[in-house]
């Protein structure tokens, strides 16, 4: 069997390196091999949003790199499927393996369906009911097409169900990125606090909240067009940042290139980088943001896998959006996070309420780090429906 695998951007990478593993693993065992080529889009470039990954987490090296960078939307996935569209002409495979709901995932469920290839969409049926979301948009399309529909939990089985998927396209296989948390946790546990700022100041930004003590700091990580491209929303967060949060305790803030982008095109960085107790560090490492997760007393995010994160490692999280494609992370279904979208008002009540909230572990029914093995078998398993 052959599976093409197409990655594009830094959330897709700790999602296909259990997958890459697991294939791995069944070749050490089995005479009947599986070839497996990763392609990578490109739309992710950066050292530190791209290949920090693959080394990081033992990812092979793509076969292939698109190399489709950045642009508008229209622009990505449309080179993305020029270009892919050869690459399948050429490697022929059995399966075109996507993953999450990027550009990347899109494209490559659109060319290889055009192609006449299977497609398994892996972490299917996510759903935000969002349609302003570009992801939400990627979703639908990639549900739509796949062939099959790898679920991470049963809330995700029941969206598609309901929108009309046949039963046997769908596969309860559990949450493939709690299988790189479970397999990278001592690693990052090994890490210390201060190496990690030291090793990722940004440049030009003097350090300046001291040491980090367990419980003692807030992390957030934002990058969401809806949070920050507007200065509207983006100016009075950073005032509540700043003056509230970082005034509180230290706030290590990682950021994304389009938040920094925006924060200079806005006039905020000069704000933001002289506020003390603000630690602004580049675009860090999965193993550093694992191990700021371990122990921070509250985390505010606009990102879908930091909510699944806090949830195992009983993180209290902000989620600063209005709604969540990850419902099974929120506190009512006994996850850790709450939706405080991009109001300061709530942001602020919710924050002072979470402060004194402790840690509380949840597992996920199939969030045990064996989803990769599941997925792959679901793949050896599949049988066209006669
Ligand atoms: C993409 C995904 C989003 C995911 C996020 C994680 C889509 C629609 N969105 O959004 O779901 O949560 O990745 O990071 O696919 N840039 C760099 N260096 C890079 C990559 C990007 O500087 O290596 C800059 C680009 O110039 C661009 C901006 O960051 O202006 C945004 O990049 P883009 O890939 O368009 O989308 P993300 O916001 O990263």
């Amino acid at each position: 069997m052959k599976i093409v695998s197409v990655v594009g951007a830094r959330p897709n990478f700790m999602k296909i390196a259990p997958f890459s593993r697991a294939i791995a693993g069944h070749n050490r065992l089995s005479a009947a091999k599986i070839e497996h080529r990763i392609v990578h889009t490109g739309q992710h470039y950066d050292v530190t949003m791209s290949e920090a990954f693959f080394q990081s987490l033992g990812i092979p090296a793509p076969d292939i790199n698109l190399e489709v960078g950045s642009g508008s939307h229209a622009e990505q996935v449309g080179q993305t499927m020029i270009a892919l569209e050869k690459v399948l002409r050429r490697e022929r495979p059995d399966w075109v393996v996507v993953v999450g709901d990027v550009n990347a995932t899109l494209a490559a469920s659109v060319t290889s369906k055009k192609e006449g290839i299977r497609l398994c969409h892996i972490e299917a049926g996510l759903r935000s009911g969002d349609m302003t979301m570009p992801e939400e948009v990627n979703r639908l399309v990639t549900d739509r097409l796949a062939d099959l529909l790898l679920t991470p939990d049963r809330l995700s089985g029941e969206n598609l169900r309901r929108e009309g998927a046949s039963a046997d396209r769908i596969v309860f296989a559990g949450n493939i990125m709690i299988d790189t948390l479970e397999s990278n946790r001592a690693k990052a546990a090994a890490l210390e606090l201060d190496w990690i700022l030291s090793e990722n100041t940004l440049a030009a930004v003097p350090q300046q909240a001291g040491e980090l003590r367990a419980g003692g700091y807030t992390v957030m990580t934002l990058h969401r067009p809806s949070n920050v491209d507007d200065p509207a929303v983006l100016g009075p967060l950073v005032d509540f940042l700043c003056a509230e949060v970082a005034g509180e305790m230290p706030l290590v803030w990682p950021i994304h290139p389009r938040s920094e982008k925006r924060l200079k095109e806005f006039g905020l960085w000069d704000r933001v980088r002289w506020t003390a107790g603000m630690i602004l560090l580049r675009p860090i490492g999965y193993h550093e943001m694992l191990r700021l997760n371990m122990d921070a007393r509250v985390l505010l995010t606009d990102s879908g896998g930091l909510q699944e994160e806090c949830t195992v490692l009983g993180t209290p999280c902000l989620t600063l959006r209005w709604n969540t494609e990850r419902p099974i992370t929120l506190r009512e279904h006994g996850g850790a996070s709450v939706l405080v979208g991009n109001d300061v008002q709530r942001i602020r009540a919710e924050f002072r309420a979470t402060l004194a909230m402790g840690r509380h572990p949840e597992r996920p029914e199939l969030w045990d780090g064996h989803a990769a093995e599941r997925c792959l078998r679901a793949i050896q398993d599949y049988r066209e429906k006669p």
